[in-house]
């Protein structure tokens, strides 16, 4: 019985074969070889012009700030700025490529932990505006020049996320200043001259719920009205950080932006003029949303494998390549490209070539029955998929193309073995 798998757009079921964004999965692999990550220059631009166009509507001054660090590959960070997106960076070399990829200066914002003076330095030089994260790195900051736009991130005691290491703020969070302390550190920043100001907040990653930001949102500008009264401060931006989810399980939703924008956007309108906070931009700062669905990650049947327990399906992509499931016990769908029309037939784990028990992409996971040579695709892999990949195991990276103005390129070539080394010296 040939069964209909249901798929969401770039995705395609043509006569059983998976099509990406208009081209046969199985070609691209021929072509490119595998493991290899498949993104989709259209799907980026639609989340962005949809996340986009939700805010607008509510709110005239909305600035989206792209979270580098969900995928970095320059193509994809210049197909954003495009659209009109600025650049959220967390490691000069963020500011780096942001600036490599056009980004000016003063449409980045860089928000670190734990800086070093000389990373400090290099935003100085680089004019880019800083959101700090303590009291010490704006006292080190001000040592070393004066920003031309400084922000402070806010902890506003709530906090959410898919997994405890994503979720970053509440009370044991390492990450930003709590209200008396970000008092004082807009006091610090605005006898030092500092002339322009923004206020921030990043709760965390992964959030399906709009529910946390409303009430981070309302604390947030409690303490922004706050700063505005007590230290005499306008706010050019208030950044309410980046976080929305997207469904990975067949069960989860995707992220409502039509209650976000009425229950944060439009509250956030409201107490802004209620606060006399003038009209600020309000930026958000999504990596996920605009990334993880624009993205497969294919990969190769290499072994097939039963033992008592299990049926392990042996691929040629591991933690190396996609280290979500293992890190964070991630769910990612995993489709067999070459047989969309066959029904699930057997429970196997999906597993790679790396030398640890943990390294599986999928576990326990209902697949029609797979043979050595088959082709798999792990879908939503575009937000933390490439840009947490390793060489671990020795092995070099995977290639990355995107399916741009109608046909495929390739935005970063596979690894070589000498990549391997490229940075190793001999000793004598
Ligand atoms: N802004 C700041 C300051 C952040 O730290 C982050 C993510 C973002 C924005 C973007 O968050 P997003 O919209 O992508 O959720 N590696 C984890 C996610 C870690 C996110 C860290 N910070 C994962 O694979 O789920």
């Amino acid at each position: 019985m040939m069964v209909k798998r249901k798929l969401r757009e770039p995705l395609e079921d043509r006569k059983g074969t998976l099509f990406f964004d208009g081209f046969s999965v199985k070609e691209l692999a021929e072509k490119y070889d595998t493991p290899l990550y498949v993104v989709s220059e259209k799907r980026i631009r639609d989340n962005y012009n949809r996340l986009h166009d939700a805010l607008i509507r509510n709110y005239k001054y909305i600035r989206v700030y792209y979270a580098a660090k969900a995928n970095s590959n320059l193509t994809v960070l210049k197909i954003l700025k495009s659209e009109g997106a600025y650049l959220d960076t967390v490691s000069p070399g963020e500011v780096f490529m942001g600036l490599t990829s056009g980004y000016t200066p003063d449409r980045m914002l860089f928000t670190g932990t734990s800086v070093r003076n000389d990373e400090l330095k290099f935003l100085a030089d680089a004019n880019v505006a800083v959101n700090v994260d303590s009291q010490s790195e704006l006292d080190r900051l001000l040592k070393i020049a004066v920003p031309p736009v400084l922000s402070v991130r806010i902890n506003p005691e709530i906090g959410a996320g898919h997994h405890t290491h994503c979720i970053t703020a509440g009370p044991d969070s390492k990450f930003g200043l709590m209200e008396e302390d970000a008092l004082k550190a807009y006091a610090t920043a605005k006898k030092a001259r500092v002339e322009r100001f923004g206020i921030h907040m990043h709760i965390g990653s992964g959030i399906l719920d709009v529910e946390p930001y409303v009430l981070a949102v309302e604390k947030l500008l409690s303490i922004a009205k706050r700063v505005h009264d007590e230290v005499g401060i306008e706010f050019e931006f208030i950044d309410i950080g980046g976080g929305f989810g997207v469904p990975y399980k067949p069960e989860d939703q995707e992220f409502d932006l039509a209650a976000f924008a009425s229950k944060v956007v439009g509250p956030f309108k409201g107490k802004v003029t209620e606060y006399g906070l003038g009209k600020p931009f309000l930026c958000v700062e999504p990596g996920r949303y605009l990334v993880c669905d624009a993205s497969i990650l294919l990969t190769t049947v290499n072994t097939v494998k039963v033992t008592p327990s299990k049926k392990f399906v042996g691929v040629d992509a591991g933690f190396n390549t996609l280290v979500r499931p293992t890190m964070y016990g991630s769910y990612h769908p995993v489709i067999v490209a070459n047989k969309l029309g066959a029904a699930d037939k057997e429970t196997c784990d999906v597993v790679g070539p790396i030398c640890e028990s943990g390294d599986a992409l999928a576990k326990d996971r209902a697949l029609p029955l797979v043979a050595e040579g088959d082709l798999l695709a792990v879908l939503n892999v575009g937000a933390y998929g490439f840009s947490m990949s390793s060489q671990y195991n020795a092995r070099p990276r995977a290639a990355e193309v995107m399916i741009r103005q109608g046909k495929p390129m390739l935005v970063r070539k596979r690894e070589q073995l000498d990549d391997l080394m490229s940075s190793q010296r001999m000793a004598e």
